[in-house]
C-alpha cells in the first residue's frame, strides 16, 4: 500500500510568480507532499488560438517540483476560454427549458459538441506531449468535476444528434425501439430514428423509457469524453489518471468511467453538504452545523473506494467555511483533522485541501483555504500539518474487506428519477438511509458495484435496483450469506417496464409485488415487531412470509437467508432488522451513540466523534470533534 500523504490545490496563475517559492516552502513545511495544479489555466496556457504560453506552467512545476512537492497536473478542460466558444457557438450545453448556458463561469459545454471534443483533443495532446514525462508530475486529474452544476443533462443539437446515433446503435431500428419503450401508448410510435427528439419540452410527461435511454447516453457520453482524455494521456505518461467526482452526484456511471482511470477522488465539503445536500431534521442539521453528517463523507469514500478498485483519494477537502451553500458555518476546531484521518481509515492514500491561498477575487472570495488572502495561516493550516505529522508517526494501517457489502447502482438513480412515484422515492436517499442504519450499528461497509462480486461477503443489501443484472442474480442462487434485496429492486426491466411475471423474481423466493404505494411525510405503515415502513409500501403476494405489518400484511418475504423486503424502514425498523441479520451470520453490531462513528482497518479501530460534545462510551472518551485509534 503507498504511504499515507496529504496535498494542496494551488492556483499559481492566481499568484504573483515572486511568491511561489515562499508558497512552497509553506506547503513543505506543513508537511504536504501533493500540490494540484492547472486544471482551470487555459486562458493562461493558451491565450488565443494556437498561441501557446507554457512558459510560466514550466517554471511553476520547477519551483513546486524543486521544493520537494509532486505535482498533479489538471487537463483544463472544464473551463474553455472565450475564443473556443467563438470558433464553436454552439458547444454550450442547452437546459430542459432549451435555454443555452453561457461563458461566464465554467463547466460551459456540451460534452456531445465534437467540435468542443476535438479541442481537448488537441490541448490535452500538447500537455501529453510536454509534460508526460517531466519528473515532478506524478500524476495527472481529467477535467474537473464531471457533471457538477447539472452539466451532464443537455439538450443541444449535439446532444440530440449524438442520441439519435446511440439510439440506432442499441436498438437498430425505428421497429425495435418503437416495442422496447411501448410507443403504441398515446401514438408515439417513430418511423425512422431520426424523428426522435430528445425528452424535453414535451406537453405533459415524456415516455419513461425514452427518457431513461437519453439518461444512459448522456452517462454515456460522459464515459467517452473522459476516455477521449485518458487515452490521450496514456500514450505520454505512465502516471496515474484521477478525476476528482462529487458528493452526491449521481448523473453518470462513475464506475463505468472509473475504468479507464487509475485512481478514484472526490472533493469532500462535509458542511457545505450538511447544509444542501442530505435530507435531515432540522435538530440533526443544528446538531452537526459545524462537523457535518457523521456518515456523509465515510458513504462516499466507501463508494468511491468500490469505483477507484481499491484505489482512491480526497482530492479536495473542505479547510473552513466554503462559500456556495445556503448558509456557510466554520468547522469546529479539530475537523479538518477528523476528516483527514476519516478519509485515511477507509483507504484514502492522499487527502488534499482546497485550496492553499484564499482568493480575494472572483467567484469564491468567501471560500477558505488554508492561508488567508493576506497569506497569513488559516485555521486549517496548523490541522493539515498536525495530520502530516501523525501519518509520519503512525505504524502503517492497511484497508480491510468489510463482511458487509451495499450494492450500489447509477442506473438505479436515473429510473427513480424518471419514475419516482413518490415525490421522495429518491435512490441516493434510500441508500444512504440503509447506509446510516448500517453504521450506526458500529459496522465497517464496502460498497459494491450491482455487476460485481458479492460473494465474498456475509450480508449483503440491495435497495432500490431497478433491475438486478443476471450475474447478480446468478450468484444470489449460490450466495452463503445474508441477503437483504429491496423495497423496490428488480421492479423494472432494462427498457423502464414492469416485468412480467411480476418483481421482485428472485431465484427460490415465493413472492409477487401485486401493487405499490408511496407514503406522504407523517404516514408509516407500522411493522409488528416495531419500526414502521415510511416512504414506500409494496403489496406482497407470498406464501413465504417472514414479518408482517401490525395490521398482518406482509413486510418480508424470505427463502432461507434470501429476504425480500417490501417498504422502506424507518430508523428504528432498519436498526431492528439489521441487527437480526447481522445475528443470523455471526456479525457483531453495536449500537453507536450519536454522532460517534467506528471504522475498522486491517490493524486498528478507528472512532470519529462528529458530536460537539465529548462521549463516554464502553470506558473511552472520545473527545468533541475528535478522532482516537487503537489496535483491534
Ligand atoms: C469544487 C470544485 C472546486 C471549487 C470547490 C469550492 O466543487 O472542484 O474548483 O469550486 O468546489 O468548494
Amino acid at each position: 500500500m503507498p504511504p499515507r500523504t496529504t496535498g494542496v490545490c494551488y492556483y499559481p496563475e492566481h499568484w504573483p510568480e515572486d511568491q511561489w517559492p515562499e508558497d512552497a516552502a509553506r506547503m513543505v513545511a506543513a508537511g504536504l507532499t501533493w500540490v494540484r495544479i492547472g486544471e482551470f489555466a487555459w486562458s493562461r496556457i493558451e491565450p488565443r488560438p494556437g498561441a501557446f504560453d507554457f512558459g510560466w506552467l514550466d517554471r511553476a512545476i520547477d519551483v513546486l517540483g524543486a521544493a520537494g512537492l509532486k505535482v498533479i497536473l489538471g487537463t483544463p478542460t472544464a473551463t474553455p476560454p472565450h475564443w473556443v466558444l467563438d470558433k464553436h457557438p454552439d458547444m454550450l450545453a442547452v437546459d430542459a427549458a432549451g435555454k443555452p448556458r453561457k461563458f461566464g463561469s465554467r463547466r460551459h459545454y456540451c460534452f456531445s459538441h465534437r467540435g468542443y471534443r476535438d479541442e481537448c483533443y488537441r490541448i490535452v495532446t500538447l500537455l501529453g506531449e510536454r509534460y508526460g514525462k517531466n519528473p515532478h508530475i506524478h500524476a495527472w486529474q481529467i477535467d474537473n468535476e464531471y457533471g457538477c452544476h447539472d452539466t451532464t443533462v443537455s439538450y443541444s443539437s449535439a446532444a440530440r444528434d449524438a442520441f439519435r446515433d446511440w439510439c440506432a446503435q442499441r436498438y437498430q431500428s425505428a421497429d425495435a425501439l418503437n416495442r422496447a419503450w411501448g410507443n403504441v401508448f398515446w401514438s408515439m410510435e417513430y418511423d425512422e430514428i431520426d424523428d426522435i427528439d430528445l425528452p424535453n419540452l414535451t406537453v405533459t410527461e415524456p415516455n419513461p423509457a425514452h427518457v431513461l435511454a437519453f439518461r444512459r447516453f448522456s452517462s454515456d457520453q460522459v464515459v467517452s469524453f473522459n476516455k477521449l482524455q485518458a487515452d490521450v494521456l496514456r500514450k505520454h505518461t505512465d502516471r496515474p489518471l484521477i478525476h476528482n467526482y462529487m458528493g452526491r452526484e449521481l448523473a453518470f456511471d462513475h464506475f463505468a468511467v472509473g475504468a479507464d482511470l487509475d485512481i478514484a477522488s472526490w472533493d469532500s465539503y462535509p458542511i457545505g453538504f450538511l447544509s444542501d445536500r442530505i435530507e435531515a431534521s432540522a435538530d440533526h442539521k443544528a446538531h452537526f452545523l459545524r462537523q457535518g453528517d457523521p456518515d456523509m463523507q465515510a458513504f462516499h469514500h466507501d463508494i468511491y473506494r468500490a469505483v477507484g478498485r481499491g484505489r482512491w483519494w480526497v482530492m479536495e477537502q473542505q479547510p473552513g467555511p466554503v462559500n456556495w451553500a445556503p448558509y456557510n458555518p466554520a468547522p469546529l476546531p479539530g475537523m479538518a483533522r477528523l476528516w483527514a484521518h476519516e478519509a485515511f481509515a477507509h483507504g484514502a492514500e492522499a487527502v488534499c485541501y482546497f485550496r492553499w491561498r484564499q482568493a480575494s477575487f472572483a467567484q469564491e472570495q468567501q471560500h477558505a483555504g488554508l492561508l488567508r488572502p493576506d497569506s497569513a495561516d488559516a485555521p486549517a493550516l496548523a490541522e493539515a500539518a498536525q495530520v502530516a505529522r501523525e501519518l509520519a508517526d503512525f505504524p502503517e494501517t492497511g484497508t480491510a474487506t468489510a463482511r458487509v457489502a451495499l450494492v450500489f447502482d447509477y442506473a438505479s438513480a436515473w429510473a427513480w428519477e424518471t419514475q419516482p412515484q413518490g415525490a421522495d422515492f429518491d435512490y441516493f436517499r434510500l441508500t444512504f438511509a440503509t447506509y446510516r442504519a448500517l453504521r450506526r450499528a458500529g459496522l465497517s461497509v464496502d460498497v459494491v458495484n450491482a455487476t460485481g462480486d458479492i460473494l465474498g461477503y456475509d450480508l449483503i443489501l440491495a435497495p432500490g435496483i431497478a433491475t438486478l443484472p443476471q450475474s447478480l442474480l446468478d450468484q444470489l442462487a449460490r450466495f452463503k450469506g445474508t441477503a437483504l434485496i429491496g423495497p423496490r429492486s428488480n421492479a423494472k426491466t432494462p427498457e423502464m417496464a414492469i416485468p412480467v411475471p411480476l418483481p421482485p423474481n428472485l431465484p427460490g423466493l415465493d413472492a409477487v409485488v401485486s401493487l405499490v404505494e408511496s407514503l406522504p411525510p407523517g404516514t408509516t405503515v407500522p411493522l409488528e415487531q416495531g419500526g414502521a415502513f415510511a416512504h414506500w409500501f409494496e403489496h406482497l403476494d407470498s406464501a413465504a412470509v417472514s414479518e408482517t405489518t401490525a395490521d398482518g400484511r406482509p413486510a418480508i418475504a424470505s427463502a432461507g437467508k434470501l429476504h425480500y423486503l417490501a417498504g422502506w424502514p424507518d430508523e428504528a425498523a432498519f436498526d431492528r432488522i439489521i441487527a437480526g441479520a447481522c445475528a443470523a451470520v455471526g456479525i457483531e453490531t453495536i449500537a453507536l451513540p450519536e454522532g460517534l462513528r467506528i471504522r475498522d482497518t486491517t490493524t486498528h479501530r478507528f472512532w470519529f466523534n462528529y458530536s460537539p460534545e465529548d462521549i463516554t462510551f464502553r470506558g473511552l472518551t472520545h473527545k468533541a470533534a475528535g478522532v482516537t485509534w487503537q489496535t483491534m
